[in-house]
């Protein structure tokens, strides 16, 4: 353990950072797209108990983990499992941070080009147009160059924070940034609700009609539980390192859920009663955001300052994300290797974006364009997976990466670890608070079950075409 590793300048610091890594582009543009597709309030519900059982247990765990290593998530299982395989569910994490913010650098920039268009007011000839605007932002991002320039801008802004250090960076930041997103984001629920017809969008997304509720709808709430709260690939190992023995590391935890589930049903909310106000179409999946949203904004009054509003708190929950996926990265070089924080969060940023330019490009490999040529540039790296490179790596990381290292890290604390260590550490700072080793071990044992059954049930979906359930 080095003795001048960085830590947290304050509790309410952590807890800021923690929930801007989990606060991101899965709060405000994958939920409410997902929900829109699956029914709406039933899908809220199965989410919501995804997140209380499963979410909850595996983020204790992973601060439990690192506050008691002080080291990221390679080193953590090497410390408290020596010489055994266990180090390969850090390198799983790594891995993971590699394939997710290589797509989520992507996406970072395409909100860069959104803020720009819609500040510019260049929204304003997509007003009412459904089929504009999704032929503006099929066009930008299939195109070659420019959504390579913005993505460049984000992996930038995210590599100056980074160098920045834990406190002078990463916590400086989130607590800038954190509150600014409360506050937009509450502004346009208020906006909505006020708009007429607003208030369908409310009763979309909190009535549940279960005759919605798929099984394929269920698995996903589970996927996306563990992405929206940044499981399963160690963030919250590596941020719960930077930890002294003060903090109660279950409230911590469940500010972080708190925060981030208020965050999603907010962007549900203003989202969904601008939708229903404006009547357009709420199951629109991913093009929620990048179409439906610019052709409906205009015709709200101020619409050019609200979309600005919207796109500039997308990108700060998408950046204080993506800084806590590229830190995971950093503080193994940091910690394994002895590299300096600069010269780890360079390459390796460097290295991130270049996977990503191939994730954009995947998007552009074939474009057909009016008369039925096919202007694409070609580059279609991954045909024989049957998808878009990018899609790829977003399937990789939701689907199996994070939910195969969550569900490990549950299993490591009830099989190698031990629940007695287990409790020990994370009594630490709990001064009354009094919690039963059985309540624990039944949470974790129930969410590693799940997990493997629904991983079970993917790859079964996968090699025979039919699913035990979904
Ligand atoms: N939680 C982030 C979001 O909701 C994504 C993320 C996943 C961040 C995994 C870190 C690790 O967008």
């Amino acid at each position: 353990m080095s003795q001048n590793r960085e830590q947290w300048g304050s509790k309410i610091g952590f807890i800021l950072a923690a929930s801007g890594s989990a606060v991101g582009i899965g709060n405000i543009w994958k939920y409410p797209s997902i929900a829109g597709e699956n029914g709406g309030g039933a899908f809220t519900i199965v989410y919501l108990a995804c997140i209380l059982i499963v979410g909850l247990s595996i983020v204790v765990a992973e601060f439990v983990i690192g506050r008691k290593t002080q080291l990221s998530p390679v080193g953590a299982f090497e410390q408290l499992a020596p010489k055994t395989n266990w180090k390969w569910v850090g390198y799983l994490g790594v891995a993971a941070a590699f394939v997710i913010l290589s797509f989520y650098g992507v996406v970072g920039g395409w909100i860069l080009k959104y803020i720009v268009d819609s500040f510019s007011g260049g929204f304003i000839e997509l007003s009412g147009n459904t089929k504009a605007a999704e032929a503006t932002f099929n066009s930008f991002i299939t195109s070659t160059l420019s959504p390579l320039i913005y993505q460049i801008i984000f992996m930038g802004l995210c590599i100056f924070v980074i160098i920045k250090g834990v406190k002078g960076g990463i916590e400086k930041w989130s607590k800038i940034m954190m509150p600014l997103i409360v506050v937009l984001l509450g502004a346009l629920a208020i906006r909505g609700m006020t708009l007429d017809g607003g208030m369908a969008g409310i009763s979309f997304l909190f009535n549940p009609r279960f005759e919605d509720l798929t099984a394929s709808a269920i698995v996903l709430a589970l996927g996306h539980s563990f992405f929206t709260v940044s499981l399963g690939m160690g963030t919250m190992i590596t941020y719960g390192s930077y930890l002294n023995k003060k903090q109660n590391l279950v409230t911590s935890a469940l500010w972080v859920i708190f925060l981030d589930t208020a965050i999603a049903l907010l962007a549900g909310v203003a989202i969904f009663t601008t939708v229903f106000a404006l009547g357009a179409d709420p199951a629109q999946g991913p093009g929620l955001i990048f179409v439906i949203l610019p052709s409906i904004f205009p015709q709200i009054a101020g619409g050019t300052v609200w979309a600005t509003m919207f796109f500039v708190l997308l990108f700060m929950a998408a950046l204080t994300s993506a800084i806590s996926i590229l830190e995971v990265v950093t503080a193994y070089f940091i910690d394994q290797k002895g590299w300096s924080r600069k010269k780890a969060t360079v390459q390796f940023g460097g290295i991130i974006t270049i996977v990503g330019v191939f994730c954009s490009l995947s998007l552009g490999a074939e474009v057909i364009d009016g008369n039925g040529q096919d202007v694409g540039h070609g580059i279609n790296l991954t045909g024989f997976l049957g998808m878009s490179f990018f899609d790829f790596m977003d399937k990789l990381s939701a689907k199996y990466m994070l939910p195969i290292g969550g569900m490990l890290t549950a299993i490591f604390i009830l099989k190698k670890w031990g629940l007695t260590n287990y409790m020990s550490e994370l009594k630490i700072g709990m001064d009354k608070m009094d919690l039963s080793s059985l309540l624990v071990r039944a949470l974790l044992t129930i969410s590693a079950s799940i997990v493997a059954f629904i991983i079970f049930n993917e790859i079964y979906f996968q090699i025979t075409g039919k699913a035990l359930i979904g």
